[in-house]
């Protein structure tokens, strides 16, 4: 059996095309339930971690559904107890964070959604998921898909950035990935959890409905309808509601409206975290809540285990809710094979191929490659390395092979791990580096090192400075409340210009940083993220020649004042001006001088979202319509032609963007609706011609529900979300 044809073709959209509230069915599921006791349905629901063989007994008495953080031998081992030895022979599932790779790491997903390239994105999932699966995981906890428009969140490292179109796109290529190759996904953490007050991971999120449906639910119903066999609540309380014990929202909108009748998961110990938040007295109730909201497993605690029987016995959880649950758990095994998996295998993945390390590797150079966002090159890049006599290599990220995987980095094996030291002694050789870290890390603010670092940019024909975040400054629970470059790396960066030796700048970090005042003193300026196993090679391929591609999936603030910070936000009635007003002191107050503007700074982003420069010069032809009419159920085409008058090659990513500019209700200024990566040789034309169908407008009206309303659109076809060619066009009624 292969893996990838059976199970894709066997994964059709989990959301039905009516609300069906009915749980999943089979004859095997149907069968085992009348067979199972209350308490082997019960131990279906649970998913817990064991310390080594400690759960050999409750595994033989069918009271675990799921292990959590088990692999290889110890998987393979548990699996046998299972399906030989327990009274019904259910097999386990075994989840994992498989989050940006496994033994091979891949960008931080914030990286991958800067790639605009979701065909990439799911060629890396799939490889990860083929590691994965080798060593016993059949259900990775990924993708993860918050909209994160606030970078103090630590998470935000793991989010595919501020946008519900780019985070759709990526979040449902990923899911494709991972089950293509026998791995469940997992649509993570319904819903809002970015939206934490303050960026303070778990804290309260306040969502209106209508941002909700608009901007946060999107990038779920997209991975749902992409066919993820799984779902998890977040920690947080939404408007006063646990996501894990909030009935309309998971019961109510995920099962009955959309139909969704995958297993949903609670985050680790988040349904007895309901006792906590204040809103459960015990752990009896906290299971009651769960339950009735349709979690199907609880992650970790043992609320479940510890209740589940006594309140069905008591009738305060109907019997009924506790089979659907088991019913969704069956559901997913029997869709993976595992009923039907060789003795002893975690999984018919487990015995697929085992996976070809090199090939990951050249994935993860290729995807690390084109996630990297040339933010500003005032020339000086692309290096002539042939023609350098030294390269002075500067910074506590410069060799930082843990590091630089970044965050959620369980199984990443260091051995495959290539720094930008490394990188750079192979393609110019060790005699023509000079490498002075400056810091002794990343938070240091300990500047002994810095003279060594500016005698080796003095030595040096170019310093290239790796700067950023060590990787446990991002991910989960690690938030920040101020985002300049920590510790004294603007003081090395500083002392290293001063030498006037051309400067290029690379960030490796989770988050965008402010990077305000590192800006004037780099010559180029890249955002690299926390690129993976092969940072190295990925950035020495850009620094010699081959041209970035990567674009902005956040914006980039000017300064933390300014967070939370997105490209499509509302106009207001007073628009903000595009410089800071200057009201010096005894200025008359003079009403006709309010807008939404800040007086201590620009209100723009420092980088835009969509923003990101190559080694070409592209640009945009007029587009064609420029004007049309489209009726409501019907598409327009709109086509520009694309003109490379640079010497390199590139990929140019095209973004298409619209507003809707009068409406029932307030509309962004801008709306991502589509792009495409046109790769373009020196003095290439490419036509590019985007199809835009008007449900692509629809957002929720007054009374919340979906509308696409008659009225003028204005429509952008550009390099990024603040320019390009313009058109315009009418709905009509
Ligand atoms: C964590 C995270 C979640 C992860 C789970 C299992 O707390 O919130 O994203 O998948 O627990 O590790």
């Amino acid at each position: 059996m292969n893996p990838a044809s059976d199970l894709a073709s066997a994964l059709a959209s989990t959301l039905s095309s009516s609300p069906a509230v009915d749980a999943p069915s089979s004859p095997r599921i149907d069968d085992l339930l009348a067979r199972m006791t209350l308490a082997e349905k019960i131990g279906q629901l649970g998913q817990v971690q064991p310390q080594g063989r400690s759960h050999e007994a409750a595994v033989r008495d069918g009271a675990v559904g799921s292990l959590i953080n088990v692999i290889g031998e110890d998987a393979r081992h548990y699996q046998r107890l299972a399906v030989e030895e327990s009274r019904l022979g259910i097999p386990l599932l075994f989840g994992r964070d498989v989050i940006h790779g496994f033994r091979t790491v891949f960008p931080i997903p914030l990286a991958q959604a800067a790639s605009f390239d979701p065909d990439l994105v799911r060629e890396a999932a799939a490889a990860a998921a083929r590691e994965a699966a080798a060593e016993g995981v059949n259900w990775t906890f990924s993708p993860m898909l918050d909209i994160a428009r606030d970078p103090r969140w630590g998470r935000i490292a793991e989010s595919f950035g501020e946008d519900p179109v780019l985070a759709a796109a990526m979040g449902a290529a990923m899911v494709e990935g991972y089950q293509q190759q026998g791995l469940a996904a997992c649509a993570k953490h319904f819903v809002g959890y970015g939206a934490a007050e303050g960026g303070r991971d778990y804290a309260q999120a306040h969502i209106p409905e209508r941002v909700l449906h608009d901007i946060y639910l999107p990038p779920f119903r997209a991975a749902l309808e992409a066919g993820s066999l799984t779902l998890m609540t977040a920690f947080h309380d939404l408007d006063g509601v646990p996501l894990t014990g909030h009935r309309a929202l998971v019961r109510g909108l995920l099962r009955e409206r959309w139909g969704y009748q995958g297993l949903v998961v609670s985050d680790w110990n988040s349904v007895i975290e309901m006792i906590v938040h204040g809103c459960a007295e015990d752990e009896a109730e906290a299971t009651r809540r769960a339950l009735a909201a349709s979690v199907d497993m609880e992650m970790a605690s043992e609320a479940y285990a510890h209740t589940l029987v006594r309140l069905v016995e008591d009738g305060r959880v109907p019997l009924a809710q506790v089979d659907e649950a088991v019913r969704r758990v069956l559901h997913v095994k029997e869709r993976l094979g595992l009923f039907d998996a060789a003795p002893g295998s975690a999984s018919p993945a487990a015995d697929a191929p085992v996976p070809d390390a090199a090939a990951s590797q050249a994935l993860a150079r290729r995807l690390a490659r084109d996630s990297l966002v040339l933010l500003h090159n005032d020339g000086v890049l692309p290096l002539p390395f042939d023609a350098l006599s030294r390269v002075a290599l500067i910074g506590p990220m410069a060799d930082a092979a843990v590091d630089q995987l970044g965050c959620w980095v369980f199984d990443g094996d260091p051995a495959r791990s290539t720094t930008v030291r490394q990188a750079l002694v192979d393609r110019l050789g060790a005699d023509r580096l000079l490498v002075a870290p400056g810091l002794p890390h990343p938070r240091s603010d300990d500047k002994s090192g810095i003279d060594d670092a500016v005698a080796a940019a003095r030595a040096a024909d170019v310093a290239v400075l790796c700067l950023g975040e060590d990787a446990l400054l991002s991910g989960e629970a690690h938030s920040r409340a101020h985002l300049g470059l920590p510790g004294a790396q603007l003081a090395l960066l500083e002392a290293v210009a001063r030498t006037g030796r051309p400067t290029i700048v690379v960030v490796l970090s989770g988050r965008p940083l402010v990077l305000t005042d590192a800006l004037p003193h780099a010559g180029a300026l890249l955002q690299a993220w926390h690129p993976g196993s092969q940072t190295g090679p990925a950035l020495v391929d850009v620094l010699g020649g081959q041209s970035p591609s990567g674009r902005l999936p956040v914006s980039l603030p000017r300064s933390v004042g300014q967070v939370p910070i997105h490209y499509n936000h509302h106009r207001t009635g007073r628009p903000p001006l595009d410089d800071a007003p200057s009201i010096p002191s005894g200025t008359p107050l003079d009403p006709s001088g309010f807008y939404s503007s800040y007086l201590d700074e620009d209100h723009r982003p420092l980088f835009p979202f969509g923003h990101g420069l190559h080694y070409g010069e592209v640009v945009y032809g007029d587009i064609e319509p420029a004007s049309a009419t489209v009726s409501r159920g019907q598409s327009l085409n709109f086509s520009l032609t694309l003109h490379n008058r640079g010497a390199h090659a590139v990929v140019e990513t095209a973004q298409l963007y619209v507003r809707d500019v009068c409406a029932s209700v307030t509309r962004p200024v801008r709306e991502l609706k589509a792009f495409a990566r046109v790769p373009l040789a020196p003095g290439e034309r490419r036509q590019v011609t985007f199809r835009l169908h008007t449900d692509q407008l629809a957002f929720h009206g007054p009374d919340l529900a979906p509308v696409v309303e008659p009225g003028r659109h204005e429509l952008w076809i550009g390099p990024d979300c603040t320019r390009g060619a313009h058109a315009r066009f009418d709905v009509s009624a």
